[in-house]
């Protein structure tokens, strides 16, 4: 068997040009930290443990982001360029013989295709070594590539360091290669930082090699954009617009509709179900799970949730760290968040909020509420304008709500508070005091009527003039 793969991806850079507090790996592109694309593609051609992330700004965040993949991590205690960071990690690969593949933590793009192709390529290849290259229609601020008479590399040139006739060349270095790990280490510590940036750059291995008889062959990829490099803004904003592509591509492909994909967000991580349907503008983040033949209409936003099968989520709502059972209906203009959790069947319509609340099976809540930290049962009609009110300025307190209860309309249920299963509070009622089950509750006063009342106001009687001041009684 052959020795097999490691992978070292740099990610210990400065990232001056992204202008940022965070570090320029942590920024995120499709919904996910850039650096974690690199590592997601990494995981298809080496187990976790030969996966080595070399650090070094805001290390701490950087290890965290990555902590659930079981990769390792390296220290590059000073960012002195890329052969330096590169150097870090000699002794933590002591024991690993076989091919080396380096990539760079801010080129997300890269696709699994594409490293299978490396490793084969090199497998198969003459040459020493072997570097991705593309062709670039503005190759500003890459690395240029410089072939000899045999197709080789002859150098890479960084494009602060290069001539006008060098700068005219748009075959650029990708940061993407593969080495033997063996003539790699011999020769790594060679680099010297002797350009205008006073860095070690691992570009000048090509030459190291040339010096001592071996050779780097490119593998020379079609689609330029695999092999963006983000150093602004700019670029990051190109790589999430193409992830995105990638991802509501691959659900199409998957038997999800997905209308106007252009404007529509979907993070990495999230799963839909074969005929469901997504609308414009929606956004579906984080760790996100939709069933099949769900709806997620126009404008929602759903994150972190897990929606079963046929759950409709209608235009302009908000549904954050909830589970909704199946056959769930929200909005249009509904917000649930905090762990709602709606079981199977529930219906929340426009304008009510839920929060840390369960609703069960089949129960209704269709316009203008807010229900948070509640219970609520079975088969409840929890009315218009309906409020819990769980604070009292410092606590919050619960309220519970029986199978089949009856609240009607502009209710406000002030919590602590339980009302029991089958009852009824009356509209308008202010309930402050457990309601037993199959009860009738009033929490308002009794409605009075004066007859004639209009009409005695306006009628003055002879000799006076009309009251302006009326009170009642
Ligand atoms: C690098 C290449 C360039 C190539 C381009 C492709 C070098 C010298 N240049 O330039 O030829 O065209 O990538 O995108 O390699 N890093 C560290 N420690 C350091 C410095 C950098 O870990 O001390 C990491 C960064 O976090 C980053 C990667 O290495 O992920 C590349 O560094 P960056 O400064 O972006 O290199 P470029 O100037 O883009
Ligand atoms: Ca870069």
């Amino acid at each position: 068997m052959p020795p097999p793969i490691s992978v070292v991806i740099l990610a210990a850079g400065l990232g001056t040009r992204m202008k940022s507090k965070k570090a320029k790996v942590l920024h995120h592109a499709g919904g996910v930290p850039i650096v974690e694309h690199v590592v997601a593609t990494a995981l298809a051609v080496a187990p976790p443990d030969r996966i080595f992330v070399v650090v070094g700004r805001q290390a701490a965040d950087v290890q965290a982001s990555l902590s659930g993949y079981g990769v390792r991590f390296v220290l590059q205690p000073e960012q002195r360029g890329t052969a330096d960071a590169l150097l870090a990690c000699r002794e933590a690969l002591s024991g690993c013989h076989g091919p080396l593949l380096v990539l760079y933590g801010d080129c997300p793009l890269f696709t699994v295709g594409s490293l299978c192709r490396l490793v084969e390529t090199h497998a198969r290849g003459e040459a020493a070594a072997t570097v991705v290259t593309t062709l670039l229609e503005n190759p500003a601020g890459y690395g240029r590539v410089l072939r000899d008479e045999n197709g080789m590399v002859r150098a890479i040139v960084e494009h602060k360091d290069a001539t006008p006739d060098q700068l005219a060349v748009r075959e650029i270095n990708s940061g993407i290669y593969c080495f033997p790990s063996g003539l790699l280490w011999k020769h790594l510590a060679e680099i010297q930082p002797d350009n205008s940036a006073r860095e070690f750059y691992l570009t000048d291995i090509v030459a190291v090699f040339r010096r001592a008889g071996h050779l780097m062959q490119p593998l020379l990829l079609a689609d330029p954009l695999e092999v963006l490099g983000i150093n602004t803004r700019a670029d990051l904003a190109l790589a999430d617009r193409v992830l995105r592509e990638r991802k509501t591509r691959q659900l199409m492909l998957d038997g999800v509709t997905i209308e106007k994909p252009e404007t529509v967000a979907i993070d990495a991580g999230v799963t839909v179900g074969a005929d469901s349907i997504v609308g414009p503008f929606a956004q579906l983040l984080g760790r996100t799970a939709i069933g099949e033949d769900c709806s997620i209409g126009a404008c929602s936003i759903v994150r972190d949730s897990q929606l079963a099968a046929g759950v409709v989520v209608a235009p302009f709502s908000m549904v954050d760290s909830c589970q909704l059972e199946s056959g769930v209906r929200v909005g249009p203009f509904a917000r649930l968040r905090m762990g709602a959790y709606l079981e199977r069947g529930a219906v929340v319509g426009n304008f009510v909020e839920v929060k840390k609340s369960r609703l069960g099976a089949k129960t209704k809540s269709q316009h203008l509420a807010y229900l948070g930290d509640a219970a609520i049962g079975q088969e409840v009609n929890v009315g218009a304008g309906t409020i819990t009110c769980n604070y009292d300025g410092e606590r919050k307190h619960p309220t519970a709500i029986g199978d089949g209860a009856f609240i009607g309309s502009n209710s406000t249920l002030v919590a602590p508070v339980e009302i029991g299963a089958g009852s009824y509070v009356a509209a308008g009622s202010v309930i402050t005091d457990a309601v037993p089950p199959g009860a009738l509750a009033f929490g308002r006063a009794r409605q009075v009527v004066k007859e004639e009342w209009a009409k005695k106001r306006k009628a003055p009687k002879s000799g006076e003039a009309p009251a302006h001041n009326t009170t009642i009684g």
